[in-house]
């Protein structure tokens, strides 16, 4: 889809012309993903500007720009027009360090019981080389399983938990794999597996390989064949977009209808970026069929 750059509108309460800048959409590869062109987000632009970028990021599970150098200030600005920001953090990765935050595919703290809505990635300093990001986007995912498949997992909920007990900090990042019976016997919030994204009606797988601990009801080992089997067909290359980065470059992905993936090909490099989690809401679910 590619929308108009600008438009001119007139307000009808004072009869002001003005000009609304709205984003060129263009998608990236895979069927997810969008970059958005044409705006310069250190400016603040009427709300009809971010309701552009709103539509096309429920649209698309993840939208880039690109040379946009925000400062704090500047950052929190732009990520409030999109809800409470929740938690603000730098991820650094040192040249020494190995092991990088969110080298597996993941969907963000669905451990909770509102997990949050929405991730926006800031990029400060880049390796030479890699440092990629990933996302496969679980609208087309669901879509593109069988119609049996797919009334099974719309009658499913699931138990989220953080059974690696995964942190912030790299030390954190590459715990030893918990037990069954630890998968069996971690208590969190149960979430449906396919959960409804109310601004476009779309139906959405919502387990994720880090957080989904096993179907309710189900045990762990019980769960396991179903679930690697969405994890294998959810990572297929027509669902996923890989993003490049630069300094200024932006991701916003929608933690309700993607997973993601921080390629770790960088070693012996920094890597500095800026993550604004916003808040989430319970998770509504899909309807049968
Ligand atoms: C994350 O998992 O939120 C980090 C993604 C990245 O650093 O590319």
């Amino acid at each position: 889809m590619q929308i108009p750059l600008s438009r001119t509108a007139v307000r009808a309460d004072d009869d002001v012309m003005e000009t609304v800048v709205l984003p060129a959409v263009h998608r990236t590869c895979g069927l997810v993903g969008a970059e958005l062109r044409g705006l310069d987000l250190t400016l603040d632009y009427p709300d009809e500007t971010y309701a552009a970028i709103e539509q096309a990021w429920a649209e698309h599970g993840v939208i880039f720009f690109r040379d946009q150098h925000l400062d704090a200030g500047q950052r929190e600005r732009f990520a409030s027009r999109f809800g409470t920001i929740r938690v603000k953090q730098e991820l650094r990765k040192e040249p020494e360090q190995t092991r990088a935050i969110g080298e597996g595919w993941h969907t963000d703290m669905t451990c909770f019981d509102e997990p949050p809505k929405a991730t926006i990635l800031f990029a400060e300093e880049i390796p030479p080389w890699g440092g990629d990001t990933q996302w496969a986007g679980m609208g087309p995912v669901f879509e593109a399983l069988s119609p049996g498949l797919q009334a099974t997992l719309l009658g499913l909920w699931a138990v989220h938990a953080n059974v690696r007990k995964l942190g912030l900090s790299y030390d954190q990042t590459d715990p030893p794999e918990p037990s069954i019976a630890e998968y069996d016997a971690a208590e969190g919030p149960l979430h449906p597996v396919v959960r409804l994204i109310p601004e476009t009606g779309r139906k959405v797988l919502y387990v994720n390989p880090e957080f989904t601990m096993r179907f309710d009801g189900w045990t762990r080992r019980e769960s396991l064949p179903l679930l690697r089997y969405v994890y294998e067909f959810g990572v297929r290359p027509e669902f996923v977009t890989r993003f490049k980065w630069a300094p200024g470059s932006i991701a916003m992905w929608d933690n309700r209808q993607t997973w993601h993936f921080a390629v770790n090909d960088y070693q012996g490099h920094r890597r500095v970026m800026h993550r604004i989690l916003l808040a989430g809401s319970k998770p509504v679910p899909a309807e049968a069929l």
